[in-house]
C-alpha cells in the first residue's frame, strides 16, 4: 500500500481508467477515483449516472469492461471466491434497495455477515445485533420481526445495521437516507460520522441528500459525463462555480427544503437564509 506524504491515509481503493457500459448505455469512460483510509468520501451525481454500478464494481459484484480497480493493491477483477470473501469481510455494503433477506428475522439479517465470516455464537450475534439496531434508532422488538412487517424507513435502517455488524474497515453506503424523515436523516448522518471518528471506518457515501453529503464527508466527488470530475472539500464544492455542480446543488437544495417543510418539527434545515423582515 502506498502511504502518501500529503496527510492523506493510505490508498484503499483505486479505480484506474475504468470503462463500463450496458449495451449502448455507456456509464464510465476512463474514470479514475482513489479512496483513502480514514476518509469519508461522498459521491454525488445525477440519477442514472452509474453511482450504484460503481459501488458494485468496488466490491466485485459487477466487473469493469476496461481499466482496473484495486483494493489495498490487489486487483478486484483477479480475485477468486476466497479473495472476494476476504474483501467482503472488510467492506460493509448498504444496498440502495435495502436487500434484506425476507425469510429471516431482522436479528438474522443483521447477524448474517457474522454467521458467514466469524464463529460468533447465537448469543454474541444477538448482542451485537442489539447494539447495531440501537445505533440506527430502531427498537429492540424489531429484532424478531421479519422484513415484510417493517416500514420502508425501518428496513433501510435495518440494512444499515447489517452493514456495520462485523465492524468493517470500510462501509459503502448507497443512498443511506433515501426515503427517511428528517429526524432519521440526521440520526443516520450522525451515525456515519460517529463510525468514522470512533472506529476510524473509511466510508464512501453515495447520496442525493446534501445534509449527508456536505455534513459528514471530508471530500466530495461528482460523477459527471462518465468520469469522476469536480472534487473538493464540502466547502469548495458548495462554492463551486462549475455548472454541473451548481445545478446538482441547487436541485438538491430544493428537494431538501421541500422535505423539511413537509417533515416534522425539531429538525434543522442546514442553510435556508431568512429574508430580512420588512419593517
Ligand atoms: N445490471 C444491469 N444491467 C443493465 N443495465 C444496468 C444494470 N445495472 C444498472 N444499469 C443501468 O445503468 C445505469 C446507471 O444505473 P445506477 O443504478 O448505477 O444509477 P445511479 O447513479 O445509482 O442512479 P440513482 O441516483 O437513481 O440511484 C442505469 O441506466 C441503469 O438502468
Ligand atoms: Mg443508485
Amino acid at each position: 500500500m502506498t502511504e502518501p506524504a500529503d496527510g492523506r491515509g493510505a490508498l484503499l481503493f483505486s479505480a484506474r481508467g475504468v470503462g463500463k457500459a450496458f449495451g449502448p448505455n455507456v456509464l464510465f469512460k476512463d474514470a479514475s477515483l482513489d479512496v483513502y483510509t480514514g476518509e469519508t468520501l461522498a459521491i454525488i451525481g445525477e440519477s442514472g449516472s452509474g453511482k450504484s454500478v460503481f459501488l458494485k464494481m468496488l466490491i466485485g459484484l459487477l466487473e469493469t469492461d476496461e481499466g482496473e480497480i484495486l483494493f489495498k493493491g490487489d486487483r478486484i477483477g483477479d480475485m477468486d471466491s476466497d479473495g472476494l470473501q476476504k474483501l467482503h469481510r472488510q467492506v460493509g455494503y448498504v444496498f440502495q434497495n435495502d436487500a434484506l433477506f425476507d425469510s429471516m428475522p431482522i436479528v438474522e439479517n443483521v447477524g448474517y455477515a457474522m454467521r458467514e465470516h466469524t464463529n460468533a455464537s447465537d448469543e454474541e450475534i444477538r448482542a451485537r445485533a442489539k447494539v447495531c439496531i440501537e445505533m440506527v434508532g430502531l427498537k429492540q422488538h424489531v429484532l424478531d420481526l421479519y422484513p415484510a412487517s417493517l416500514s420502508g424507513g425501518m428496513r433501510k435502517r435495518a440494512a444499515l445495521a447489517r452493514a456495520i455488524a462485523i465492524k468493517p474497515e470500510v462501509i459503502l453506503y448507497d443512498e443511506p437516507t433515501q426515503g427517511l424523515d428528517p429526524q432519521n436523516i440526521t440520526r443516520i448522518a450522525e451515525m456515519i460520522e460517529a463510525l468514522q471518528s470512533d472506529l476510524e471506518v473509511t466510508s464512501v457515501v453515495v447520496t442525493h441528500d446534501l445534509r449527508t453529503a456536505f455534513g459528514v464527508s471530508n471530500r466530495i466527488v461528482m460523477l459527471h459525463d462518465q468520469r469522476f470530475q469536480y472534487e473538493g472539500t464540502p466547502e469548495e464544492m458548495m462554492m463551486s462555480s462549475e455548472t454541473a455542480v451548481r445545478e446538482f446543488i441547487d436541485e438538491a437544495m430544493d428537494e431538501l427544503r421541500e422535505l423539511f417543510e413537509n417533515g416534522s418539527q425539531g429538525s434543522e434545515l442546514p442553510t435556508a437564509p431568512e429574508p430580512a423582515p420588512s419593517a
